[in-house]
């Protein structure tokens, strides 16, 4: 059988399982500590990124001895995303599914990655705008420190503050675990760092 490690398109392992489950299970404590015991707790995962993230985070928030966990999911497509730092200023974010409502709720809206704001900021204000939630706090695996972000985007991370962060990484492309590149390596344990030259141009 192949190892994952020894695809030739994925540099070297970033994050690996072992760190990935020690990680998630600190958020998990931290989530709990700032809930209120006698109220469910929403979790709202970004697809298709945050799928896998999400299911390991609300196991572990039950295994804390957290509140019952109820899941919902969003479908955001970022458009004119590509692997690696190509002209993004026209990217628009576009929901393919979201719940009809969550008025009245606690909700912990739950990410992959934090790369230019632009999908997290918007679904944030889908939640609490147009489906009322009573509240949302911001949970995100993965926080990307851009090399040189343009004064837009550095305006709209700073204004987009993060209440639960796994890591913080440096500013390359990275999948498994949940992420993509080009829809490959989602099932990937742990997290690798992508050679972009193999996936520049894909679609
Ligand atoms: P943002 O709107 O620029 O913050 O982009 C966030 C979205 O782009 C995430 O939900 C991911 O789907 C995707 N993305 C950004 N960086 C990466 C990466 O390094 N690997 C995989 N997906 C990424
Ligand atoms: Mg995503």
């Amino acid at each position: 059988m192949r190892c994952p490690q020894s695809d030739h398109r994925l540099e070297r392992v970033l994050i690996s399982e072992t760190r990935l489950r020690k990680r998630i299970r600190e958020l998990a404590q931290a989530i709990v500590h700032d809930s209120d015991p006698a109220r469910p707790l929403r979790l709202v995962a970004i697809l298709k990124g945050a799928f896998v993230f999400a299911a390991d985070l609300g196991r572990e928030i039950r295994r804390c001895g957290g509140p019952p966990v109820r899941y919902d999911f969003i479908r955001a497509v970022t458009y004119g995303t590509t692997v690696g730092n190509g002209d993004t200023t026209d990217r628009q974010v576009r929901i393919e599914w979201a719940p009809d409502t969550l008025a009245g709720e606690d909700v912990v809206l739950v990410e992959d990655i934090l790369d230019q704001g632009r999908t997290l900021a918007h679904v944030r204000d889908l939640l609490l705008g147009a489906l009322r939630a009573r509240s949302v706090r911001l949970c995100v695996l993965l926080d990307k420190r851009l090399d040189s972000p343009s004064p837009a985007v550095a305006a709209r991370r700073q204004a987009l503050p993060v209440d639960y962060v796994g890591f913080t990484i440096a500013d390359r492309w990275v999948a498994g675990y949940g992420l993509d590149a080009a829809e490959e390596f989602r099932d990937l344990p742990f997290i690798a760092i992508v050679r972009e030259e193999f996936f520049v141009n894909a679609p």
